[in-house]
């Protein structure tokens, strides 16, 4: 039968856990030098080695051989826990087996001596997914442990764990294991496995792990699944991240100015259903690596997880870039990753995002003014070195001409702001008004009058309804003619006049929602609804 690589390589000896030497060094000196607690806490991030080390403790303390606190793996004891024929080790998965009576057993079955090992050995997993009962009846067991019982405590989420537990507890924290140490063991276990693994690909999966072996190895699983020849290519396919390629050339549009070759290879990207928010997390760790070549020179390489070409192409395009503009673009790029953690629909906000980062004269945050201005003394600063060409008086022109185009680009950014919230208030009062919309009974009378003053709308309205809410008739019309003609303001006034006529009183018009009625009674969108009524106000929405 198969075995899944992370369980067949799952480390059988301390000395085999990778990256957790402040764990795994101080424990084997505590069983060297017989010094066993009653309770222990493994706190870390998924695939980090808790539950490994949990097995290969409980083994250590009943090893009939142990060897330099290792289990040696071959006695009758380690045998028979290996096959799970001893009954002494106990595992629960308390994400499972989370109640009160679940712990109580165990605490009951604490109070029997072990059968054949030292010691009864209780490995909880996931121990924060405990009920408050059940953590107060662990409690009891754990404030007066029998001589011969141990506890073993996992999580992944110490501030869920009570107070009281943790301080009875010998705590251990699992760090998240470094790219270099997983890229090794990926290429270890490629070696046993006969498959042979590009130094690039190892790399790439250790770091889309993010510190968690098990991932890495899960990884490695489905590649050699594809494959015995494991390349960068197949990784990125298999994890859907960017190519390094894709990301520099990324970069190097953003840095060239050029939004609509960026634009192109996020469709690409998209098309290719690579992960959005992965990739604006890659994007922003390349230019990272900008903002450490830039301020660390040479000494850059050494905090970089990336191979001797992309150092040399990322180095160049940081010459192209100054300080400041790399840290706008890291802002930039932060804050898109924020919101699309929240929510936001990841491809558009990119998409925005990279296309203000090619021209920062579209953005007017702070961080952008900032990062114009400083171009701009730059360029000044630039021109006074030529002082002798420059006259005092044409510098003065230029101070008082960029201090003019500052002050217009601060206001400009203001009126943006305002004028696209206005757009947006509008847009809201008109969803609104739409919910307290009445049908206009007399509306075929309007049409009847309409057709007197033009009949082009009248016939275009000719299937129409019409509703009314406040100030406001709201129009629903199939025909998308009817609305185009009602953009032009003497139109408009037509129908007005049709209207006042039947009803005597001045009304604004506005569009009815389309399929407001047929959707009744399923739930709506209320995102989709304020962009559908925008949109049919002329304001450009783009959806997914
Ligand atoms: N520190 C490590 N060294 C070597 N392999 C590890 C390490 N941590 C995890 N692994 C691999 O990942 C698998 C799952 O690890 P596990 O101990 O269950 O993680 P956790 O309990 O921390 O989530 C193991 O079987 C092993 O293959
Ligand atoms: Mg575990
Ligand atoms: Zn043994």
């Amino acid at each position: 039968m198969y075995q899944a690589l992370y369980r067949k390589y799952r480390p059988k000896t301390f000395s085999d856990v990778i990256g957790q030497p402040q764990v795994t060094t101080t424990l084997q000196n505590e069983l060297l030098s017989g010094r066993i607690s009653h309770a222990y806490l493994f706190i870390g991030s998924r695939g980090t080695g808790k539950t490994t080390c949990a097995k290969i403790l409980a083994k250590a303390v009943n090893c009939l051989n142990p060897k330099n606190g290792n289990p040696c793996g071959e006695c009758e004891i380690c045998r028979q826990i290996d096959s799970e024929e001893i009954m002494d080790i106990v595992e629960l998965d308390a994400a499972s087996n989370n109640g009160v009576n679940d712990i109580r057993e165990i605490c009951e079955s604490a109070a029997f001596t072990p059968a054949k090992a030292k010691y009864r050995v209780y490995i909880v997993d996931e121990v924060h997914m405990l009920s408050p009962g059940a953590f107060n009846a662990l409690l009891k067991t754990l404030e007066e442990p029998p001589s011969y019982v141990i506890f073993i405590l996992a999580t992944t989420e110490m501030h869920k764990i009570p107070a009281t537990i943790l301080s009875r507890c010998q705590r251990f924290e699992f760090r998240k294991i470094s790219v270099e140490d997983i890229a090794n063991r990926i290429e270890h276990v490629s070696e046993q496995e006969n498959v042979s693994i590009e130094r690039e690909a190892a790399r790439l999966i250790a770091k889309v792990s993010d510190g968690a072996m098990r991932d890495a190895l899960a990884i490695l699983d489905k590649c050699m699944g594809q494959s015995k020849y494991i390349a960068m290519t197949d990784v990125t396919e298999i994890v859907g991240v960017a190519s390094q390629d894709q990301i520099l050339s990324l970069i190097k549009f953003i840095a060239e100015g050029l939004p609509q070759n960026a634009l192109q290879v996020i469709a690409k990207l998209d098309k290719a259903s690579k992960d959005m928010l992965r990739l604006t997390f890659e994007l922003l760790c390349a230019v990272r690596n900008l903002m450490l070549i830039k301020t660390l020179k040479n000494d850059a390489q050494d905090l970089m997880v990336v191979s001797a070409d992309e150092y040399k192409n990322l180095c160049k395009i940081a010459q192209s870039l100054t300080l400041e503009t790399i840290i706008f673009i890291m802002d930039t790029l932060q804050l898109s990753f924020e919101k699309i953690s929240k929510g936001c629909n990841a491809k558009i906000e990119l998409e925005i995002c990279l296309v203000k980062l090619c021209d920062p004269k579209l953005s007017y945050s702070k961080e952008a003014i900032v990062n114009r201005l400083e171009n701009l003394e730059k360029k000044l600063d630039m021109l006074s070195l030529n002082a002798e060409i420059i006259k005092t008086d044409t510098k003065a022109d230029l101070k008082n001409n960029l201090e003019k185009d500052i002050a217009e680009a601060l206001k400009l950014g203001e009126e943006t702001t305002k004028s696209s919230e206005k757009k947006l208030e509008h847009c809201l009062d008109m969803n609104s008004l739409q919910k307290n919309a009445q049908k206009m009974s007399n509306w075929s009378e309007v049409l009847k009058i309409l057709n007197e003053y033009s009949h082009t709308i009248a016939t275009a309205f000719k299937d129409s309804t019409a509703y009314i809410s406040g100030d406001f008739v709201l129009i629903d019309s199939e025909n998308e003619m009817a609305f185009e003609l009602l953009r032009k303001s003497s139109q408009r006034d037509k129908m007005r006049t049709a209207i006042k006529n039947i009803t005597g009183k001045a009304y604004k018009l506005g569009p009815y929602l389309k399929n407001k009625e047929n959707v009744n009674n399923e739930k709506v969108d209320p995102l989709k609804e304020l962009a559908e009524t925008a949109r049919q106000m002329g304001v450009n929405v783009t959806e997914r």
